[in-house]
């Protein structure tokens, strides 16, 4: 990691900005002139997070393996909490999907929401895997039911499945996948909040999207699907969304369980 600081165009006073949202706290060796500086022998901690460089008013900070230079923002342009708690009430599953595709660039744009995402140590390693046609979305839903034939709602839903009703993935025009490296611990979880985000954009934009808890359930241990799906090396399948346009609309917000909390 290569982090530089211009002393010169450094301007804080008493409490240096840097210093406080350094994760690892290495920026943090004062010289004579009290400028902040890099903690050579800490700096190898450095999760490249950027917080030194988003932080700094002045511009004297630069992380050099970032892959693109920060953006700045207007922070005036807040969306008031009420709108963004009513936005997000209001997602919800879809399981109809229009036969139209997204556009390839609209798909690009969801995934791309989800490099934001927080990550263990900034590692930032989910991968994606998106299957496009309806012919493969079709032989996943079978592989899936063929997986899940031996459980206790196997009946039903493969009698479902073997009249045409593809319950498992819902005739969506895409799946997206989440995928973790093998054995890492947050790869789950990182994957969860990646597939939350993705969604969440997807909302806003107007699309509709649904977990494939059955697909997923099936793609951790069953062989020919993880064989069928030809995962790169390394890699397991975390979770995955269909996703395509709604046919319907909803017009009302769910009932949901009170909350349950332990105040201690
Ligand atoms: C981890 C997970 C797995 C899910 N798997 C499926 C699934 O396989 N099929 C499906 O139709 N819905 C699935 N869902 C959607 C839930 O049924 C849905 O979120 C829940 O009923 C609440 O409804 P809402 O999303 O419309 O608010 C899943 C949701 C989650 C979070």
């Amino acid at each position: 990691m290569k982090l530089t600081i211009d002393t010169a165009k450094c301007r804080c006073k008493e409490i240096k900005l840097c210093t406080c949202v350094c994760p690892y706290g290495f920026i943090w060796e004062l010289d004579e002139k009290k400028f902040p500086r890099v903690n050579q022998d800490l700096a190898y901690y450095c999760i490249a997070c950027g917080h030194c460089e988003s932080i700094c008013p002045s511009s004297a900070i630069k992380v050099e393996n970032i892959t693109e230079p920060p953006t700045g923002y207007d922070k005036k342009n807040k969306i008031p909490a009420e709108d963004i708690k009513l936005f997000l009430k209001t997602r919800r599953s879809v399981r109809t999907f229009k036969d139209t595709p997204i556009p390839r660039k609209e798909l690009e744009d969801l995934l791309n929401i989800a490099r934001w995402i927080p990550t263990a140590s900034n590692k930032q390693q989910v991968k994606w895997m998106v299957i496009n046609s309806k012919e493969k979305i079709k032989q996943i839903s079978s592989l899936v039911i063929d997986f899940i034939k031996n459980s206790k709602m196997a009946k039903e839903l493969v009698e479902r499945f073997d009249q045409g009703d593809d319950i498992v993935l819902r005739n969506a025009p895409h799946l997206i996948i989440a995928l973790g490296e093998k054995n890492y611990f947050w790869g789950n979880a990182e994957a969860g909040i990646a597939l939350t985000y993705l969604e969440l954009y997807a909302h806003a934009k107007r699309l509709g999207t649904c977990w494939a808890g059955y697909f997923t359930r099936a793609a951790t241990s069953y062989q020919p699907l993880t064989d069928y799906l030809d995962l790169p090396e390394n890699y397991a399948v975390c979770g995955g969304i269909m996703i395509g346009y709604p046919v319907f609309r909803l017009h009302s917000i769910p009932f949901r369980n009170h909350l349950d909390v332990v105040w201690r």
